[in-house]
């Protein structure tokens, strides 16, 4: 294994550090607290073609490497993990996903906007009734000529509200279980495509998410993704390659904090000299840093898989199961290292804990992440 990056990787890390710190970092406070969705800033990550990072440059991508997105992945989130997951299901849901599975047509009108960053993308899975479980699709397409009509509702639409172009699964022949299901692309606008409130939540306050409904939504033939009754297979290739995503902006959250606790620890007296000093301390910050280097480990290690085009679904739910867990983790302890002002919003790590929180859940569940690992330990 080559632990050394590349010259393109140590650049592509240089510049969304230096993005992070420039652009994005000044609004950041203000945004997480009146949950305020960065368009502007969205639009710079587009121009910079952090938008499409892996797409090809044939569909206007940057044609960079999994290694390369995974870097950038952290220092954005680093910095806010709300811009992180806007630019994570743009880039490795939708992008990855129209990219692999998409027709030419599909390709040409839907992929190269939404990777030259003009246009944002959602992906729709989730239903109120299926989650984890994500077989029971209720929201059904029905063919009608060269249409199908799209009926139904989803849940928790990260980008649900901003993005232009929805992946939207779809039962479409009941009788065929998960056989029978169907992804297609629709787009915002479209009649009978509507949307709930946003939704009010803990943490990554800054990206939108909220429910879309689908009423008779005319959706045509060629706007299929694969083929009919691929749709479930298509959203679990898809989400395998969305996890070293959430990886990445876990391990960026665990970054910030473990950064912000040695700060405080440094400048923070106690019993007559900087808590730094004190060894229960110090043990903190060692397992902190020991911690993520273990998950940028092993989410390096998912992605030069796919880079190398080998199977990559174990590690990769490995890389999400850990560094979820982890940036919880850091999180926590670096609040308990900031005392009371931890608790207080005068300092970033009440948001780290509030941000992290959501890797172990969304694009699978830790438990969900165990079921993959252990089926695939199983198998081999
Ligand atoms: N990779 C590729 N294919 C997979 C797969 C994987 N990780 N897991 C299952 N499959 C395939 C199986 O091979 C099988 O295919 P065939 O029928 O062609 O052989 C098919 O899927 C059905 O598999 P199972 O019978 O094993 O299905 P299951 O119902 O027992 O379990 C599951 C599947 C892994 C639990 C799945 O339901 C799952 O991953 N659930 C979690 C869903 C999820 O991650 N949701 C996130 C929502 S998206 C989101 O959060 C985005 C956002 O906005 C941030």
């Amino acid at each position: 294994m080559n632990f050394e990056f590349t010259e393109e990787q140590q650049m592509i890390q240089q510049t969304a550090r230096e993005f992070a710190q420039n652009e994005i970092a000044p609004s950041s406070v203000d945004r997480d607290k009146n949950a305020e969705f960065p368009t502007e800033i969205v639009k710079k990550l587009g121009e910079l073609g952090f938008m499409g990072m892996m797409v090809s440059p044939d569909y206007d991508g940057a044609g960079l490497d999994t290694i390369c997105y995974v870097l950038a992945m952290i220092e954005i989130s680093k910095i806010d993990a709300s811009v992180g997951v806007i630019m994570s299901v743009n880039n490795s849901l939708v992008c990855a996903g129209l990219e692999k599975y998409g027709s030419d047509h599909i390709k040409e009108t839907y992929l190269k906007p939404l990777a030259r960053g003009d246009k944002l993308g959602a992906f729709a899975l989730s239903e109120p009734e299926a989650g984890s479980d994500a077989t029971q699709q209720r929201t059904t397409a029905e063919k009608e000529g060269d249409y199908w009509i799209l009926n139904g509702m989803k849940n928790w639409i990260t980008n649900g509200l901003s993005a232009d172009y929805h992946i939207v699964m779809a039962q479409t022949d009941k009788e065929k279980g998960h056989k029978g299901i169907t992804a297609f692309v629709v787009e915002k606008g479209w009649e009978g495509f509507g949307h709930g409130q946003k939704e009010d939540k803990l943490g990554i306050k800054s990206s939108d998410t909220c429910s879309l409904t689908f009423e008779n939504v005319k959706v045509p033939e060629e706007n299929v993704i694969w083929e009919v009754g691929k749709g479930f297979n298509f959203a679990m290739n898809i989400l395998n390659g969305g996890r070293y995503g959430i990886a990445s902006q876990a391990i960026g959250i665990a970054e910030a904090s473990l950064e912000a606790a040695t700060k405080y620890s440094k400048q923070r007296k106690a019993f007559g000299t900087e808590i730094a000093n004190h060894q229960a301390i110090q043990f903190k910050l060692a397992d902190m840093a020991t911690k993520i280097e273990a998950a940028k480990l092993l989410t390096l290690q998912a992605a030069g898989m796919r880079d190398a085009g080998k199977k990559y679904v174990k590690e990769a739910a490995m890389a999400k199961l850990y560094s979820s867990q982890i940036a919880v983790e850091c999180a926590l302890e670096a609040i308990q290292i900031h005392g009371g002002y931890g608790y207080v919003r005068e300092y970033l790590v009440e948001r780290y804990l509030r941000d992290a929180k959501i890797t172990e859940i969304y694009e699978g569940t830790s438990e969900i992440q165990r079921i993959i690992i252990a089926r695939e330990l199983l198998r081999d």
